[in-house]
């Protein structure tokens, strides 16, 4: 069966572009820094970030790691939000990697951190203390919603880094999500950031990796991280040639997810039991919950779901019903409307 996955967005395949760009890959080996193909895309992503250097590493999570490596030293805390990757799904990487405590805050409905609790939460020069040494802010904030944070925000977030002493980094897996949902650059969003990871594995469709930007010395750093996370890969243009492919042609058409978002959030919310608003969908993402009275488990409606070619992904929480349907290059307007059609059918019967 032909399946309508609207798991996430890392299920999205390469294109056949992509596919034909990594067969013709020039290649050498990018730990001697010679690996033509690497090393152009580290200088597009560099540039369309505003960033000087940049680093191509396997996936979301090393460039995080990465980053923290890079931006701490042992006994240091970061504040980040209790909803973001780099607190709930790199398995403790600031504890277990790098020896850093994670500082989590609350995050408010639209994906930010109130800046007043992050002033609050930075602590003072006390040997009781660790030292407050990075604020990691998510961009867009996959857990509230997919919700793109928009320049005004990012620019007082690094105002306010800068003026502790902190460095500002963005888990911006779906940067280029948010830079298009809000109608500005990348660079825009990212400009008082001292660095910022973004996906291209996601929405942009390569079949993987990620690249990690930031000033030169920075970057050098986190080189160094790189390689003892087992991240640094020899003729890894292979890979990059994708990865070039989805910066100059898949960022545009992003739009055309959201808009597929947006169809999807209007027809759920019209079902008889689904919990939506769908003028919260800013991008890709659409999370919805189930009456309380809806009687099927949620594994009974994923299951349903399945038999007739729908997947999406529950949130695995005591309290919520929560599901998350993610849209994608590979999703079309028809395939929006049998998803709907398959979710009132389950929940109808
Ligand atoms: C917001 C966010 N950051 C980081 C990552 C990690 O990316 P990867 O799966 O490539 O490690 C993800 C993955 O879904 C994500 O949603």
């Amino acid at each position: 069966m032909e399946f309508i996955d609207l798991r996430s967005d890392t299920v999205t395949k390469p294109t056949p572009e992509m596919r034909a760009a990594m067969a013709a890959a020039e290649v050498g080996d990018d730990v001697y820094g010679e690996d033509p193909t690497v090393n152009e895309l580290e200088a597009v992503a560099a540039h369309m970030t505003g960033k000087a250097a940049a680093l191509f590493v396997a996936s979301g999570t090393m460039g995080n790691v990465a980053a923290m490596m890079a931006h701490t030293q042992r006994g240091a805390e970061v504040i980040c939000g209790y909803q973001s990757h780099v607190f709930r799904n790199e398995q403790g990487q600031l504890a277990q990697l790098c020896g850093v405590q994670a500082h989590p805050l609350p995050e408010l409905a639209n994906g930010t951190l109130p800046l007043d609790l992050v002033a609050g939460a930075i602590q003072g020069d006390d040997q009781h203390h660790p030292i407050t040494s990075v604020l990691a802010l998510e961009n867009t904030q996959n857990m509230c919603g997919g919700l793109p944070v928009g320049v005004d925000y990012m620019r007082a977030a690094g105002s306010l880094a800068r003026a502790h002493g902190l460095k500002l980094h963005v888990d911006g897996a779906r940067l280029f999500n948010a830079a298009v949902a809000l109608n500005v650059s990348a660079a825009q969003l990212v400009a008082d950031a001292d660095s910022v990871t973004f996906c291209l594995s996601k929405g942009l469709a390569a079949p993987a990796g990620s690249v990690l930007c930031g000033d030169v010395e920075f970057i050098k750093r986190a080189r160094r991280a790189r390689k003892v996370l087992g991240g640094a890969m020899r003729q890894s243009g292979i890979l990059a040639a994708a990865g070039l492919v989805a910066l100059r042609s898949m960022v545009e058409r992003l739009a055309d997810d959201h808009a597929h978002a947006q169809q999807l959030a209007q027809g759920l919310a019209r079902v008889a039991g689904v919990k939506l608003d769908p003028g919260v969908v800013a991008t890709n993402m659409v999370y919805f919950d189930l009456d309380a009275q809806v009687a099927q488990t949620d594994a009974q409606i994923m299951a349903r779901l399945r038999e007739h070619g729908v997947l999406v992904d529950f949130l695995y929480s005591p309290v919520s019903r929560g599901f998350r349907a993610v849209t994608h290059c590979w999703i079309t307007e028809p395939m929006v409307d049998r998803a709907i059609e398959a979710l009132q059918h389950v929940l109808a019967t």
